[in-house]
């Protein structure tokens, strides 16, 4: 695998035809503008005081889509905003000053990505950190953060940490089923962060930012971080562009949720457009069970009418699975049925 050079510093030079590299002549850009269905808003605030046409919503977005936008989340605004303005200008540095963050190849974390595939490579510029359990911290990077961004980025993996839980516990409540079940999988989880930058792209339809994929873990919780579309679903077949929404998060299951909820809940195929005119920034925060866990369809939603679709696997060999798949596996899962 290669270490890919900064796209942002390559996007600085006007360009008008991208590196051979990045062009996908197939690439399947047609969004149906047509009667396109209505992605599912579900209001916290309204879970947690009880209100039951609330859950049941939430039970038809992760059953219909594995996808939702969150809105009254409660997660200080400030806060968000501030994280926001850190991360933006971080990113904004100069190449000088962000030269000790690029990531090498003993080391994942911090700008950078591998190639899966050395002929077709994604438009963006992803920075990757790990920031739960506490002690996986690497002081490399979290050492040498500016002050704000630092402090931003504990509170921030905190707020979402607790965020994360609180959705899980009202898809037990909604699944009827036991709440340890479940939420054991999620005690001491790991987290990472994501700080996704998009550059604009002169050639839009044939270049994607994020490739076609579903995430490996429980949840991930994803800020867009200034107002450019560019997030896809897969529903039915169809690509659906999702709309952001001001002080909402966007959630998308991951792999490890349908597998416990033994397919009840789905993960969402999911991508990242991009486009001529404005850079994208969104920030994902996944959440994840700890690679010793076993993880499983959960015994309560397993029964003579619907048999266990998914075998038992320790959750550090399923992640292994889905890094070392190849591009053209995107359906990871079907190891596991
Ligand atoms: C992701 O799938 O990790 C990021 C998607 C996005 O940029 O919205
Ligand atoms: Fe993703």
């Amino acid at each position: 695998s290669l270490l890919v050079p900064s796209l942002q510093e390559l996007a600085k030079e006007p360009i008008t035809k991208v590196p051979e590299q990045y062009i996908r002549p197939n690439l399947d850009t047609q969004t149906d503008t047509t009667s396109l269905p209505q992605v599912p808003i579900i209001d916290l605030s309204k879970l947690v005081s009880g209100d039951l046409d609330e859950l049941e919503r939430l039970d038809h977005a992760c059953k219909e889509w594995g996808f939702f936008q969150l809105i009254n989340h409660g997660v200080n605004p400030s806060l968000v905003e501030s994280l926001k303005r850190s991360v933006l200008e971080f990113l904004n540095l100069p190449m000088e000053e962000k030269k000790q963050f690029w990531n090498t190849p003993e080391d994942f974390e911090g700008f950078g990505h591998y190639l899966f595939d050395e002929q077709k490579m994604d438009w963006i510029d992803p920075f990757t950190i790990y920031t739960l359990p506490l002690h996986i911290r690497n002081p490399r990077l979290f050492n040498s953060f500016p002050h704000p961004l630092r402090i931003n980025m504990e509170n921030y993996s905190l707020e979402m940490e607790k965020l994360c839980i609180t959705i899980i516990k009202h898809m037990t409540i909604a699944l009827k089923i036991k709440q340890n079940e479940v939420l054991e999988l999620f005690e001491n989880l790991c987290q990472a962060m994501k700080w996704n930058y998009y550059p604009p792209c002169p050639q839009p339809e044939n270049v994607i930012g994020l490739d076609s994929h579903s995430d490996v873990g429980g949840l991930t919780i994803i800020l867009q971080a200034n107002e450019t579309e560019g997030l896809q679903l897969k529903k039915d077949g169809k690509w659906i562009p999702v709309k952001p929404i001001s002080n909402a998060f966007d959630i998308i299951l991951g792999d490890t949720l349908e597998i416990i909820t033994n397919g009840i809940y789905r993960s969402v195929e999911h991508r990242a457009a991009v486009n001529s005119k404005k850079e994208r920034i969104s920030i994902a925060t996944f959440h994840r069970s700890q690679n010793n866990k076993v993880i499983g369809p959960t015994p309560s939603l397993v029964t003579a009418e619907r048999p266990a679709s998914f075998k038992q696997i320790v959750a550090g060999d399923y992640y292994k699975i889905y890094f070392s798949r190849k591009p053209q596996e995107k359906q990871c899962l079907d190891v596991m049925r």
